[in-house]
């Protein structure tokens, strides 16, 4: 393949990712993890699933960073995950140092690529990405409104019974409880869902999306959702991969758009081969003015946090 993006950290959210980058054939794929054998194993493995699976994407998993260099894209999952009984908050101290680590290694061997965060808690980890790779804002984007809008379609379809294709949804926010969906942005086949639905129905998806994750970790009991947080990660990886210019909810940094300032935090952007092209600024009734303040307000509590640590 002529584009190449390194997926870092091998496990739940890596593998899949990597597996959905290859079978799509949008690219080569580098997988990097601290555990010997885990991302050789798992490269290897889906390397042999490929003649089934039709695809010519080649996937190198390594543990050192040299095979990464040049890399268009670099996924950044690495780090722990969430168990039953913790936010995402609680992972800031785990996973701050190494996001660190892994984006000073990624960074000096592919100076011009975009970064795509994973880790959580996901607004934090952007900053800690942004500053210690001295990219450009545009090229550090974090992973997390395209998931938590993939959960709130999902349930508006299971809802409505239709076909998940006809639906949309924008979740604005920090990637946490007090992410803020939005009804009147999110619709069935162009009708906002605020005339398909009860105030009461509404609310109803509306809390079970924000407590999407949370409901996850606690059926699985061993660790969070992978399979719809790969799934997001590659659909923005395929945007700039292939300069479709999608306009998508990710975390990015504003400089006063939106009223908020040098923070990374959920809004709509345009996703194209030069990261974030452009941020996308909806108008917002007062109510939902408020309720990205108060997500703003909780990122920059975990900025201030982050101080202490990195
Ligand atoms: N360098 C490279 N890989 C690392 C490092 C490091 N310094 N530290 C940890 N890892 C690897 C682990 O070895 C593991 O294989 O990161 C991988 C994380 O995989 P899982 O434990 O399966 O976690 P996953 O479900 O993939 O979630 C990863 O994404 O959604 C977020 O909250 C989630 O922060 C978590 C991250």
């Amino acid at each position: 393949m002529d584009k190449k993006v390194t997926v870092i950290g091998a496990g739940n959210v890596g593998a899949t990712a990597a597996q959905r980058l290859a079978e799509k054939e949008l690219c080569d794929v580098v997988l990097v993890d601290i555990i010997e054998g885990v991302p050789q194993g798992k490269a290897l493995d889906l390397s042999e699933a490929a003649p089934i699976e039709k695809h010519d994407a080649h996937l190198t998993g390594t543990n050192g960073y040299d095979a990464s260099a040049g890399s268009n894209i670099v996924i950044i999952t690495a780090g722990i995950a969430r168990k039953p009984g913790m936010s995402r908050d609680d992972l800031i101290s785990t996973n701050a140092g190494i996001v660190k680590s892994v984006t000073q290694e990624a960074a000096k061997r592919s100076p011009e690529a975009v970064l795509i965060i994973v880790s959580n808690p996901l607004d934090a980890m952007c900053h800690v990405a942004f500053e210690t790779s001295g990219f450009a804002k545009e090229r550090i984007i974090g992973m997390a409104g395209v998931l938590d809008s993939a959960r709130f379609r999902a349930f508006i379809a299971m809802e409505l019974n239709v076909s998940v294709e006809n639906t949309h949804a924008f979740v604005l926010g920090g990637h946490g409880d007090t992410m803020v969906p939005l009804p009147r942005y999110s619709s069935v086949a162009g009708i906002p869902i605020t005339e398909l639905l009860s105030q009461d129905r509404i609310e109803a998806l509306v809390k079970r999306t924000r407590s999407g994750g949370a409901e996850i970790v606690g059926l699985l009991k061993t660790g969070s959702a992978y399979y719809a947080p790969a799934s997001a990660a590659v659909e923005m990886a395929e945007s700039i991969l292939k300069d479709k210019k999608k306009i998508l909810p990710c975390a990015a940094y504003l400089e006063g758009e939106y009223g908020i300032h040098d923070l990374f935090i959920g809004v709509p952007v345009k996703l194209g081969a030069k990261g974030v092209e452009e941020v996308i600024q909806i108008t917002l009734t007062d109510e939902e003015k408020a309720a990205l303040q108060k997500s703003a307000a909780a990122v920059e509590e975990l900025k201030a946090v982050l101080k202490k640590l990195v």
